[in-house]
């Protein structure tokens, strides 16, 4: 990208726009949907579809499991931005093309993402298919996509990551999943780069410094939600156990299948969580007014 990501980043939005009703409200509420999750980007009404590939410098998804394109519309009247599909470092991008379309869903007037992820459970407490909120991340990946010249237009150089999960969401979240009836307790996730499963000593490894989860995406997104100051809530469905866990090999068929049979469980929750984060905004913005 010659161009400077600030730059980018509004020409994507303007792009967006032009395919939205004019009268169209802007979702201030985003989501990336993760490996076998997408389906709740189905439940939109009057949903606007833009495959990836149309929208100006968006990297294209090239997994199984993610269908790449952004999903523009209402859940119960409130509207959301979705992506439903992302794509990761090991498909080829850079972090910052990893990290464009976060870019993309803060200049579009997102002021809170809900990431969400196919994650390997490190936490022998956890069982296939459960759904974890995170609170907090460990980035192995490698990399950081704010490597280089620092843009202030889009955050600051040096900036706190103590909360990265906002507190605020994780308690909406633990509400909505006691509503609807979920048990979903709260783990650490660590970010690798993939392609490959772990080894269960890197597993090992990773317990011991603390992780709950494994998975191959969120940690830079998380990075560049709280560079913009995007809130973020993130929620990992653990799709299999976590490499030596058990005494089974794993595979990729595995991580699409448990997505496939957690879907309603996942959708009942962030259908929970939505009209909380709304309320919350919408009470924040009269406040300030
Ligand atoms: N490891 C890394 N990434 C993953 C896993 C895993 O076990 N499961 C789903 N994504």
């Amino acid at each position: 990208m010659t161009m400077s990501i600030f730059n980018a980043a509004a020409e994507a939005r303007d792009f967006i726009f032009t395919r939205l009703p004019a009268d169209a409200t802007r979702p201030r509420i985003a989501l990336i949907l993760g490996s076998g999750l997408g389906a709740f980007a189905d439940r939109l009404t009057s949903p606007v579809m833009i495959p990836f590939k149309d929208i100006p410098h968006f990297p294209q998804a090239t997994v199984e499991g993610h269908s790449g394109r952004l999903v523009i519309g209402d859940i119960d009247g409130i509207p959301v931005a979705v992506m439903q599909g992302r794509v990761h470092g090991y498909e080829g991008y850079s972090p910052q093309q990893v990290t464009f379309p976060v870019r993309v869903l803060g200049a579009l007037g997102s002021s809170t993402i809900i990431v969400t992820n196919a994650a390997g459970g490190i936490n022998k407490g956890y069982r296939q298919g459960q759904l974890v909120v995170l609170s907090d991340h460990i980035n192995l990946t490698g990399s950081n996509p704010l490597t280089g010249p620092n843009d202030e237009r889009l955050g600051l150089r040096f900036f706190d990551m103590s909360e990265a999960y906002s507190k605020r969401l994780r308690g909406y979240a633990h509400a909505a999943a006691q509503r609807v009836g979920l048990d979903v307790p709260e783990g650490v996730y660590l970010g690798v780069s993939g392609p490959n499963f772990e080894t269960p000593a890197e597993i090992r490894a990773f317990r011991t410094m603390g992780a709950d989860l494994v998975g191959m995406s969120t940690v830079q997104e998380v990075i560049v939600a709280r560079h913009m100051r995007i809130e973020v809530l993130g929620i990992s469905c653990v799709t299999n156990m976590a490499a030596g866990v058990l005494d089974q090999p794993l595979n990729h068929e595995e991580v699409i299948e448990t997505g496939e049979w957690v879907k309603d469980d996942f959708s009942r929750l962030l259908a929970a969580i939505l009209p909380m984060i709304h309320t919350g905004q919408v009470s924040r913005a009269a406040a300030e007014d």
